[in-house]
């Protein structure tokens, strides 16, 4: 039984290294979760095979022979097999708490020279306030091998900040601060996610870490800083409106063809030209638009929630990124209807 439990463990520890579990590693963090991870599956692959092989072997070595009735011997325990029960996985279970203490310890260090970013999780969208480098964004952009400490803060219900490639995740709770700290150290994209259940939309509200060359990170601030994200001179109004419908996270409630988008959250903004028409006559499509982003519950759409939709686009995008928006929505659904 000994022998097969071992062999057992020794295949099963190796299929369990060779599965690929985690993403990317994006984080200076990664590493040691990842390896904590490892000595998880090492210690708890033998442990799994042992118990099935005693419990495997039992059944067939005790099994009832055929016509036997009577009861089956009375044991009243065993005080030396019991006290290797119980020290042996305490002895683990302490020496597995102790080092995954140290190594949490190590990860949320506080580091000097660190990035403070203000994470901010509402139904259903992140937005992140650079407070150093007075600037607010929808995406999360990130220089390259230093340190940042998040922020983290809910506006309505439980959200769950998270980006799988930096591995650490800190829940998002109204009314109080939370913090978690992170060096990412590839450059890339990678996803934010939302792991707490907190609605409709929940699935959707995911949007984009953008690692980056420090160089690259400033030149972003300094723009951000200025004008926003307008269309300058020759850029296409069509391709900085549906990058700013993106990064905003409009795609993560409506419906929009040109983006992408399919969620149901809110209403379907495709042939939104010809509704608006329809939806407030008297009001001119770009203003029924404008205030439908800023002021949600402004207009509402039958079937819709007011106040589903957050009402801080105002003071998230700039006038020129509404601007940009506003051409891109009506100016899609009018080609459309157009050709
Ligand atoms: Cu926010 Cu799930």
């Amino acid at each position: 039984m000994l022998t097969i439990g071992l062999i057992a463990s020794v295949i099963g520890v190796l299929i369990c290294l060779q599965i690929d579990w985690f993403p990317t590693q994006g984080s200076t963090q990664a590493d040691k979760i990842d390896t904590l991870y490892d000595v998880l599956l090492i210690v708890s692959v033998p442990v799994f095979v042992l118990v099935m092989t005693v419990a495997i072997y039992c059944v067939i070595a005790f099994r009832a022979k055929p016509g036997e009735r009577g009861d089956g011997a009375h044991i009243h325990g065993n005080t030396k097999l019991e006290i290797v029960w119980v020290t042996i996985p305490f002895i683990i279970v302490s020496a597995l708490a102790v080092y995954g203490w140290i190594v949490l310890d190590d990860i949320e260090a506080k580091k000097t020279d660190e990035l403070v970013v203000n994470v901010t999780g509402e139904q259903f969208a992140w937005s992140f306030d650079y407070p150093q480098q007075d600037v607010t964004s929808n995406e999360l952009v990130l220089p390259v091998d230093r340190p940042v400490h998040f922020k983290i803060h809910a506006k309505d219900v439980l959200h769950s900040f998270w980006v799988p490639a930096f591995r650490m995740k800190q829940d998002a709770v109204p009314g109080i601060e939370t913090n978690t700290r992170v060096t990412p150290n590839h450059e890339g994209s990678f996803p934010v996610v939302c792991a707490e259940l907190c609605g409709i939309g929940h699935a959707t509200m995911r949007q984009q870490a953008r690692v980056v060359p420090v160089t690259e990170w400033e030149a972003w601030v300094e723009e951000r800083r200025g004008e926003g994200a307008a269309p300058e001179e020759g850029e296409d109004p069509i391709a900085a409106g549906r990058e700013i419908f993106t990064s905003a996270g409009c795609n993560a409630c409506h419906t929009l063809d040109d983006a992408d988008a399919t969620s149901q959250v809110g209403p379907d903004l495709n042939q939104l030209a010809a509704a608006a028409e329809d939806r407030q006559p008297g009001t001119n499509a770009e203003e029924y638009v404008r205030e439908s982003i800023v002021d949600p519950p402004a207009f509402v759409v039958d079937g819709y929630s007011g106040d589903t939709m957050p009402g801080d686009f105002g003071d998230q995008l700039t006038p020129e990124e509404i601007d940009t928006l506003v051409q891109y929505l009506l100016g899609l659904s009018q080609t459309e209807s157009g050709g």
